[in-house]
């Protein structure tokens, strides 16, 4: 393994047999932690082939079980994204879909970084869970044409223990690492098509359009190498998606987006990509008839109630879904205002993601413990008239102290300017 920690530090191509040997020494326990980590560090400093992706997503995907979804009929979509800040989207979009008719097999993962994850989320809806047996997927998928499990240990364990250490010794955001970790799963989980939302900007891995574009291509070239159809659409990520952050918070405003009073952000978002599912599935014949379909099932009520169909199937208590303010919420809260009137010009979902998981709804190690209730709900965006003293957003957390840890991160969150700020686009480009 030095060796090979050596090799890549010094810019040079890994073949199959030496990624095979990294990944089964890494899950047997062979391979220590801390060699890994430096492997990481090699990669994200220099770079992996679009070669060597391939390799290593071959070897994560086949690290475990795959799934066999060709008993179900229908073309089988599956939606992942690259992760960002407030980004609640699969709640939405998994039910939406499904009430349209596309089966939806999803495997989804937790937070990771600043980012958060559709598990955690899902966890804090009392009883639900995310583990089930490869028969139980299947039999949801047929009965509910919907069903969203979270990682177990044999499906992709190479990506799972991968992504928690990634997570915590800052080798997340390389382009490699993201594709390999991505299509591994997508493809474990045995989707016909897949449509992937690239973040882009403060609070995503991707910053630039440029780096979004390159992860698109390269997910687009595993996919086809695969035999399956990758939609790539690049998506803005400078401010948080919505007006909550934080798991439990996310699942109300999910729930308020599915019963048609969702924020127009999120609500644009997963029609845009709901209709690029539907588009693959075969369901829509342009993404225009998409979108009409799904407006026509969140105003008819029929998404929402795909959404409870799929709580109860996963064991979860119903009542909270219908009263969500019996989600769980943090007992401490702190208004956090603004000291200047004018207009918001920036709210950069870094800091907003960050002041989140200093909140405790994220991990800062491997082993730390989420509070469900924990987040943000912001109560000013860009493009937003502020006074002086108003409150620009509302801090949970169940210890006072962390308010001092996350006041910080606000206050370079939030910039004022004099003049209305232009606003800019939510979705940036589309490739397939
Ligand atoms: N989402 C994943 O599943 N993996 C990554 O590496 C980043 C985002």
């Amino acid at each position: 393994m030095v060796d090979l920690i050596i090799k890549k530090r010094r810019g040079f191509e890994l073949n199959k047999e030496e990624y095979a040997l990294i990944i089964d020494g890494f899950i047997s326990g062979k391979i220590p932690d801390y060699q890994v980590s430096s492997f990481l560090m090699a990669v994200c400093l220099n770079g992996m082939t679009s070669e060597e992706t391939a390799i290593l997503t071959d070897i994560m995907m086949h690290s475990g079980e795959t799934i066999d979804l060709s008993e179900i009929e229908g073309i089988k979509v599956d939606k992942h994204s690259t992760g960002g800040v407030g980004d609640k989207t699969t709640l939405i979009l998994a039910p939406l879909v499904a009430a349209a008719g596309v089966p939806v097999a999803k495997m989804s993962g937790r937070g990771l970084g600043h980012t958060g994850g559709t598990i955690d989320k899902m966890e804090s809806i009392k009883g639900l869970s995310v583990e089930m047996t490869r028969a139980a997927f299947i039999e949801n998928i047929k009965k509910h044409n919907i069903a969203v499990c979270g990682q177990n240990a044999n499906l992709v364990p190479a990506d799972k223990k991968l992504y928690a250490l990634r997570d915590v010794t800052g080798t997340v955001d390389n382009i490699s690492l993201i594709s390999s970790s991505i299509m591994s799963k997508k493809l474990a989980c045995g989707a016909d098509a897949i449509v992937i939302d690239i973040k882009v900007g403060h609070g995503a891995f991707m910053k630039t359009i440029e780096d979004a574009e390159a992860l698109a291509e390269m997910m687009i070239s595993i996919g086809s190498k695969m035999d399956k159809k990758v939609t790539a659409v690049i998506t803005s990520m400078n401010e948080p998606l919505g007006y909550t952050v934080g798991n439990a918070l996310e699942v109300k405003e999910a729930i308020e987006t599915l019963q048609g009073n969702g924020p127009n952000d999120l609500t644009e978002l997963c029609l845009e990509l709901g209709s690029q599912m539907l588009v693959l599935g075969e369901l829509a014949k342009s993404q225009d008839q998409g979108i009409e379909i799904l407006k026509e099932l969140i105003a008819s009520g029929k998404a929402y109630e795909k959404f409870k169909d799929l709580v109860v199937a996963q064991g979860g208590n119903l009542g909270v879904i219908e009263h969500p303010d019996l989600l769980p919420r943090s007992q401490y809260s702190y208004a956090y205002r603004s000291n200047t009137e004018g207009y918001i010009s920036d709210l950069n979902a870094l800091d907003i993601g960050v002041a989140s998981v200093k909140l405790g709804a994220g991990r800062e190690t491997k082993t730390s413990h989420i509070d469900h209730g924990a987040g943000i709900i912001l109560k000013k965006k860009i493009g937003d008239h502020i006074e002086k003293d108003e409150v620009l957003a509302i801090l949970y957390s169940n210890s006072e102290a962390n308010f001092e840890k996350a006041k910080a991160l606000m206050g370079s969150a939030y910039k004022i300017s004099e003049e209305k700020p232009a606003l800019k686009p939510l979705i940036l480009k589309t490739i397939q």
